[in-house]
């Protein structure tokens, strides 16, 4: 059945435009003034709305196995949330144990996709290195869609991966086409700083963020933009928490490098201060990493969006109710690190971004989808609404108000770190595949109707870097001895 939103102001990053939106076979079929309605449509009134591209969260973790527990949200209560909160599709992390296969990883992530109601797509995370893995990452790129890597530079004993492994990591990301991206904190630092607090005898959550100060991550920001630069890689930093790493990205940009930055609306709003309630389960619920940071920070974040220092927003959605927190009661190194915040980031980063003057409507679109769909080869597929991109839409009520709450929410977690805050600014109707999955506050959505979305390479793009790159410099690691490179 075709769908006509119509009377509404269609926002895309580069124009606003007073338009209808026709929708046919999952696709839009057109955008214009008063388009006729075809036999037997539906037909949404978006008169007052905004018509934007369906919200990309680019960074969550559904079901994830993680710190001795596994991540509440599954594939389908998760996928339901954003649909809730106006994203059309996530990218989810495929996470291979040390030593496991990455293909074996990712049929496994594929697996518990099935039930997605909402569309999807995966990064497949480094966590070891082998011949075999470099071998894979190639596969998984050519035959199955993968085109970015992530690498854990915390999680020592778990899934961190020293110098070594990123430059390998990176110069093969290169080769294929692939965006590399990384957890950026300094994992050996924050094992030391913990087991000292530990030693020192404080064992709560307040000692949570004086393992990870902000320094802790801005090195590790300064450290792997520094190896991408060595081997002539772009780079996607995710959740950038503090100045220190903004300051290490907005210097690489300037200095002519690819790095992108990826902000979490969580950090956007709430500060550090939640880690000194004496509550223990109310301020272990906060416990995530890197971790929420001195207000000061905040500021930096949102002129980072502004400047085009970070590109895009998510949530790093990674859900534990207050029972798994409770493992870390004794040692907050065992309290599982994560928060919730898919449902609530677009109406998070209206109501304080549009609203209060910070970004305007077409930053709000760019930073909550465009700018994620060019970065990881979506776009125009997704992140634009015109004729030929797929119908997943987002029609968005400006004025429209709700308390954000656990009590309400539809993420499968008791608790979020936005409970109590009044937004301005909410998804009145979520489109995808070019069917209403979100209406009058109420889910229309179905088990296993989320499709796996896969993302090509970019081999165009990465032969100019690549062109560049060998006419500047020969590439440290590179299979190709200087010698015989030819400018
Ligand atoms: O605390 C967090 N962020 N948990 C999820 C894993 C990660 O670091 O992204
Ligand atoms: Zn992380
Ligand atoms: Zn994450």
């Amino acid at each position: 059945m075709s769908l006509l939103i119509r009377g509404g102001t269609v926002v895309n990053a580069d124009y606003t435009t007073r338009a209808d939106v026709l929708c046919d076979g999952g696709v839009i079929q057109a955008v214009g003034p008063d388009l006729e309605a075809p036999a037997g449509a539906r037909v949404v009134d978006a008169g007052g709305a905004l018509v934007m591209p369906g919200g990309i969260d680019p960074h969550t973790h559904m079901e994830l196995p993680f710190m001795g527990t596994v991540a509440s949200e599954n594939f389908f209560t998760g996928t339901a949330a954003g649909l809730a909160g106006g994203n059309t599709l996530i990218i989810d992390f495929v996470i291979p144990q040390p030593q496991q296969s990455l293909l074996e990883a990712y049929e496994q992530w594929r697996r518990k996709a099935d039930k997605a109601c909402g569309d999807y797509t995966f990064h497949v995370a480094v966590t070891w290195w082998s011949d075999q893995v470099e071998e894979e990452m190639g596969v998984l790129a050519r035959e199955h869609g993968v085109n970015s890597f992530k690498h854990f530079m915390a999680y020592k004993n778990a899934i961190m991966v020293e110098d070594d492994v990123l430059m390998q990591s990176f110069r093969r990301c290169l080769e294929l086409g692939a965006m590399p991206t990384v957890h950026a904190e300094n994992g050996e630092v924050v094992y030391l700083m913990q087991k000292a607090l530990l030693e020192a005898g404080i064992t709560g959550p307040e000692a949570h963020p004086l393992s990870r100060p902000a320094e802790v991550e801005g090195e590790a920001a300064n450290r792997a933009i520094s190896i991408a630069g060595m081997v002539g890689a772009p780079l996607y930093v995710v959740h950038v928490s503090c100045k220190e790493a903004l300051e290490a990205i907005a210097r690489a940009r300037a200095a002519g490098q690819r790095v992108y930055g990826e902000v979490l609306a969580q950090h956007l709003v709430v500060d550090d201060s939640v880690y000194r309630n004496t509550d223990w389960a109310e301020a272990a619920a906060y416990v995530m990493s890197p971790p929420f940071r001195p207000k000061h920070h905040q500021d930096a974040l949102w002129a980072g969006l502004v400047n085009g220092t970070a590109q895009t927003t998510a949530t790093d959605h990674c859900c534990f109710c207050a029972d798994q927190k409770a493992m870390g009661r004794e040692d907050f190194t065992r309290i599982p690190n994560g928060t919730a915040g898919i449902e609530h980031r677009m109406s998070v980063l209206w109501s304080e971004g549009v609203r209060k003057g910070r970004l305007t409507p077409q930053e709000f679109v760019a930073l909550t989808s465009t700018n994620t769909a060019q970065i990881f080869n979506l776009y125009p597929q997704r992140g634009r609404v015109a004729p030929g991109c797929d119908a997943a839409l987002v029609v968005w009520d400006p004025n429209g108000t709700q308390t954000l709450s656990a009590k309400t929410h539809h993420q499968n977690v008791d608790f979020t770190v936005f409970e109590g805050m009044e937004v301005t600014g909410i998804p009145a109707v979520t489109v995808s595949d070019g069917k209403v999955v979100w209406e009058n506050g109420q889910l229309h959505v179905e088990e296993g109707v989320g499709r796996y979305i896969p993302r090509p390479t970019f081999p165009v793009v990465f032969d100019a870097i690549n062109i560049r790159n060998e006419v500047l410099r020969p590439r440290p690691v590179s299979r190709t001895p200087s010698h015989e490179v030819t400018p």
